[in-house]
């Protein structure tokens, strides 16, 4: 009797405890992020969508900062978490990198409200280990060290409108950087499925590369053959 008691007591205690930890790895206590790179040939180029300039005009032909999003292990993520006000004065320093590496490409144009937006939606649910200029900081060292266009044009692969196999390019990229992409694919006007999203992982620190814990599935994956929009 006594036993089962006990069992009972310490059944009852361990699932209390596995709801705090449960509740706690949603309070913005994530694993670790994605740090997301856009093709814009394929961006400008997809079925039903417009894509627009920024004032500085059309770039030149180049990965771009899409994302850097925190994550949980189980490939679902935290968003909105609130409470990290952002304060645009604070990326004064390092917004010349900024338009060129994570310029919006949305119509119309957002310009810097699209990093309003990113620090909001994402960079508040990592923000107990990157604060706000860490956070911008950590994207834009992310993008000096993974180059996706020179990995792949290493390779032989170019943006020059032709079809490669998907196996070639994750394979590409991850001679390059040492760890296995998530690549996202998008459908141009005539439904060929194109390299829009190139995403690797980073540790909790944002500074270290990783093996990708997850990877999605889903409406962006890609065909065993996948064009290359020049742009
Ligand atoms: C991430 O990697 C860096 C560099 O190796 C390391 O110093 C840091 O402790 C790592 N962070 C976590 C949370 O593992």
């Amino acid at each position: 009797m006594v036993k089962w008691e006990t069992s009972l007591f310490t059944k009852i205690i361990l699932m209390l405890s596995l709801a705090v930890v449960a509740l706690a790895s949603r309070n913005g206590d994530f694993h670790y992020f994605y740090f997301v790179q856009q093709w814009l040939g394929s961006y400008c180029d997809q079925r039903g969508e417009k894509c627009c300039y920024p004032p500085t005009g059309k770039p030149g032909p180049e990965f771009s900062i899409y994302g850097f999003w925190p994550y949980y292990n189980d490939g679902s993520f935290p968003y909105n978490c609130g409470g990290g006000n952002f304060d645009e004065a604070l990326l004064k320093p390092m917004q010349d990198r900024l338009r060129k590496e994570w310029p919006s490409f949305t119509c119309p144009q957002i310009g810097r409200k699209f990093w309003v937006h990113e620090w909001n939606k994402h960079g508040t649910c990592s923000k107990s280990v990157l604060g706000e200029v860490a956070y911008f900081q950590a994207a834009l060292s992310l993008k000096n060290r993974v180059n996706i266009l020179q990995a792949l044009t290493r390779a032989g692969i170019h943006p020059n409108n032709r079809l490669y196999p998907l196996k070639s390019v994750k394979k590409a990229i991850a001679r390059a950087t040492g760890f296995h992409p998530w690549v996202v694919c998008n459908r141009n006007s005539q439904g060929v499925s194109q390299i829009w999203q190139v995403s690797v992982c980073v540790n909790k620190s944002g500074t270290k590369l990783i093996n990708c814990p997850f990877v999605p599935k889903g409406p962006g994956d890609c065909e065993s053959r996948i064009k290359f929009p020049s742009f």
